[in-house]
């Protein structure tokens, strides 16, 4: 079958023996309880995405410790043995189904807007977030000033990185994504305008990169040969998405080096749909020639061509599907029968991104 469409193709990625290249992105839905253990209703939603031909299941950015890395209420997180267990019925569901499925570890720092554990939120250094919390996340109004984080609460985060890790493997996780994107703790550290430490998580982009080449470190050393340790980047950000690595490709080449120095397995590299329309290098592709890593992108990969053409041209290993796949659960069986997704429709994250509302929005 020559036509075969190349992301329908099995392989090896980063230790994983995936079926195809399709992988689900990580998407927050606020749906945990409210003291942060995953419920059945989440087992049954990732399940659905492994029982429609996904090969990688990446599960939504899960808080990391008890002090200042939960970011939404009901976001789920991996702190304790309740909330660890809590997670066996997702990995099983995705196991029992044929996909490999990676916890997203995520500190939120200075963009929490619903943290029990804290009534301050922390950061790099003590700037205001651009923009205002997002309400389909239960927030509104401006965010909260941060503190600028001691090194002690830095210790404290990458510890919180790497036992939320041990405790994702030993609940039956395939691997973890670290998320260094987006506009969280990870990126504040690498951005010049939310980092303006005088110590040595500051300044230069090499001091900026610290805090995720230690958490990368951490992370890999705790849990261990064979589990499989990604790291999420991306240039824009949920408060700030036109935002650019001023330092362009060198400043690319950097963040990526320094991740897989720090013994990452794979990088995932999120973007939009437009980073495709170009035609030339792409960051993934640059990911991928710098460090040799496998390579995950993302961004309006759900169209047929567009995937065909990232695969085909090398920019890319594995496709990470948000939106898209929000909208066709079964998007690699339909790419397998030659069918047309269907298209995303943005009220199903109304009002509230969770799960309560997209049911009720299909029941309308
Ligand atoms: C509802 C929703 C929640 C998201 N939550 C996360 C998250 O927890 N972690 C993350 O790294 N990205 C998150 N993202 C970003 C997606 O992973 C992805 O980068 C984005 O949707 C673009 O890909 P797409 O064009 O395939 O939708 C979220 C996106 C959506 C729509």
């Amino acid at each position: 079958m020559s036509d075969t469409h190349p992301a329908l193709a099995a392989g090896r990625f980063a230790g994983l023996e995936l079926r195809n290249r399709f992988a689900l992105a990580p998407m927050t839905r606020i749906s945990a309880t409210e003291d942060g253990r995953a419920t059945e209703e989440m087992a049954a939603y990732y399940t659905a995405f492994a029982e429609g031909g996904f090969g990688l299941l990446i599960t939504e950015g899960t808080y990391t410790d008890q002090a200042f890395s939960q970011g939404y209420l009901h976001q789920p997180g991996i702190t304790d043995e309740a909330q660890a267990a809590s997670w066996r019925p997702v990995v099983d569901g995705a196991h029992a189904a044929g996909a490999r499925v990676v916890l997203q570890l995520m500190h939120a720092g200075a963009l929490a807007q619903g943290n029990r554990f804290r009534d301050r939120t922390a950061g790099p250094s003590a700037v205001q977030p651009m923009g205002e919390q997002l309400d389909k996340y239960r927030g509104g109004g401006p965010w909260p000033l941060p503190l600028e984080m001691t090194r002690g609460q830095i210790a404290e985060a990458v510890d919180g990185f790497a036992t939320a890790a041990v405790r994702a493997r030993d609940a039956g996780f395939d691997g973890v994504e670290i998320h260094a994107a987006n506009g969280y703790l990870l990126d504040q550290f690498l951005t010049p305008y939310t980092n303006l430490r005088t110590d040595e998580y500051g300044g230069s982009a090499e001091e900026r990169l610290r805090l995720v080449r230690e958490v990368t470190a951490e992370v890999k050393g705790a849990t261990g040969p064979g589990f499989t340790v990604g790291v999420r980047f991306s240039q824009g950000k949920i408060n700030n998405f036109s935002w650019r690595w001023p330092g362009g490709d060198a400043e690319a080449t950097a963040v990526f080096t320094a991740a897989t120095a720090a013994g990452a397995d794979y990088l995932h590299i999120a973007g939009s749909a437009r980073d495709w329309l170009p035609d030339g290098p792409t960051l993934p592709a640059l990911a991928r020639r710098v460090t040799g890593l496998p390579v995950i992108a993302n961004g309006g990969l759900h169209e047929g061509a567009v995937a065909r053409r990232v695969l085909d041209e090398g920019h890319a290993d594995v496709l990470a599907v948000g939106t898209g796949a929000l909208a066709n659960p079964d998007l690699p069986r339909r790419v397998a029968a030659g069918e047309a997704p269907a298209a995303f429709d943005p009220r199903v994250l109304e009002p509230l991104a969770n799960l309560a509302s997209a049911q009720a929005h299909a029941n309308a």
